[in-house]
């Protein structure tokens, strides 16, 4: 169920379109829904139903998998309306389990545990307890026997005491859910076609229904608001931490750690505290990582270091930093930046589109765009390659054992032969011969008989 429209967001996003982890709230109920192997998936649309559908089918088509079914639900009657628009498309035989596409927690054990007591057979509804159930449908029971759920705006004083609450997540026969759906009126408090009328129907055909526990309050969370939003992301990230931690990882903290993707870590990690990982990130054996990094779409290979505020973007291009490197602090690698063993990336290098080879150097202030530096070359602080000639782009490359001085300017496209030496301050638009030492600025000059001007 995915046609609400999320009022308290006070947003124009679709509310299940709003980001939990770095991924919309339908996409977690989704992936989730792939964990059981579901035979079909349909989503009920509504509100921004053409952002939703449209970002479906396009996470869909990236992943590989085909695009879920779509109903529109317009009007939105209630959920028993929300659910009564699957029908058509809804086969007679297997078991329909009812997801919220606002609650991105659910876990797929839990899920599953539900359709097993539903087994073909019975109404099974996910429940849990709650301190506060207002606003919630209580389980009203009869001994041990759930007889129906009752909507806390048509609930009596008694009922309200229950702290027992339907959690909107249930698993029914389909066949059965279809003659109670046919059934469903909406003369109640709200005026809504309730879903969970059915389950009076089902008492009265004789069908069990059963109530199967969370496992934890934050799975059946819903988000309606910013806050609520807030709150299940420090959860989310939490139960991510949580897993790290349990395969050897050492967080400095784990309520500064975020990840917003997929985050695979070798052995005897340690990672400091307010680093940001997007996309796919994996980090080898013995990797450390200082506070304040960002870190997108990276691989980090065995006992590299990147020091405190590292921003790594690898985009699409990804980024690649080699067996014991040491990037930052401060230090910025952007799309295609491919860092051999032993590269030292110091503060304020930027690196973008280029590779350095094993044991190759830029400490201070520089930018390589474009550029193939071999091994061991130096590249001096304040250097840079003019990769960019205002329409092309040009490769730089830079051979072996070269020492590129300070404050240089290498304009692509050029090549500085093997072991060659760039003196400071050289502008570079010439290829350069093997082993020499190049020199490209004015002279210096003393005037002798100069005199500072006077103020008048
Ligand atoms: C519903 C349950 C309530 C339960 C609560 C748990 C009903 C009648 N009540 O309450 O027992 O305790 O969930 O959170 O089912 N939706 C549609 N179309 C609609 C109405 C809702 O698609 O016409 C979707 C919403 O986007 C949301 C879900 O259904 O994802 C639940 O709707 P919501 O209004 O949040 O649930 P409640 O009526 O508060
Ligand atoms: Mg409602």
């Amino acid at each position: 169920m995915a046609a609400g429209k999320g009022t308290r967001m006070k947003s124009r996003t679709a509310k299940v379109l709003h980001r939990l982890g770095g991924r919309p709230l339908i996409q977690h109920v989704m992936d989730t829904a792939q964990a059981l192997r579901a035979r079909r998936t349909i989503v009920i649309t509504g509100h921004g139903a053409d952002d939703v559908e449209g970002w479906l089918r396009q996470s869909a088509q990236a992943a590989g998998r085909p695009a879920p079914d779509f109903v529109r639900q317009e009007p939105q009657l209630g959920t028993g309306h929300a659910v009564q628009q699957v029908v058509p498309v809804l086969p007679d035989d297997g078991i329909a389990l009812i997801l919220n596409g606002d609650v991105p927690l659910i876990r797929a054990e839990t899920l599953q545990a539900l359709v097993d007591k539903c087994g073909g057979q019975r109404l099974a509804l996910l429940t849990v307890e709650m301190a506060n159930p207002a606003g919630y449908g209580r389980i009203v029971r009869k001994g041990d026997a759930v007889q129906a759920i009752v909507e806390h705006k048509d609930a009596s004083e008694a009922q309200r005491a229950l702290r027992e609450v339907y959690t909107g997540f249930m698993a029914v026969p389909s066949a059965k859910l279809k003659a109670w759906l046919a059934r469903l009126t909406n003369d109640n408090a709200q005026g809504e076609f309730y879903l969970t009328d059915i389950v009076g129907f089902a008492v009265a055909d004789g069908c069990e229904v059963v109530a199967s526990p969370a496992g934890e309050q934050v799975e059946v969370d819903g988000v309606n608001s910013p806050l609520q939003l807030a709150e299940l992301e420090r959860a989310y990230q939490l139960r991510q931490a949580r897993t790290l931690m349990e395969q050897g990882v050492r967080l400095a903290d784990p309520a500064r750690f975020d990840v917003r993707g997929t985050l695979h870590c070798g052995q005897d990690v340690e990672i400091d505290v307010n680093c940001v990982f997007e996309g796919q990130v994996t980090l080898g054996n013995n990797v450390r990582i200082g506070p304040n990094c960002v870190i997108a779409n990276a691989r980090i290979a065995d006992n590299a270091c990147i020091q405190a505020f590292t921003h790594i973007e690898g985009e699409k291009a990804g980024v690649e930093v080699g067996e014991g490197a040491l990037v930052g602090p401060f230090a910025r690698l952007r799309p295609g930046a491919q860092l051999g063993p032993d590269v030292h990336i110091g503060n304020f290098v930027e690196v973008k589109n280029s590779s350095m080879a094993r044991g190759a150097k830029a400490n201070h202030l520089a930018y390589l765009g474009d550029t193939t530096v071999g091994e061991r070359v130096n590249y001096g602080a304040g250097s840079i390659t003019a990769n960019y000639d205002g329409a092309n782009k040009n490769r730089t490359v830079i051979e072996a054992d070269v020492h590129v001085g300070s404050n240089c300017v290498l304009v692509a496209p050029v090549t500085v032969a093997k072991g060659g030496t760039i003196g400071a301050g050289s502008v570079i638009n010439k290829n350069t011969e093997p082993g020499v030492l190049t020199v490209a600025r004015a002279r210096q000059v003393s005037l002798m008989n100069w005199a500072r001007p006077k103020k008048k």
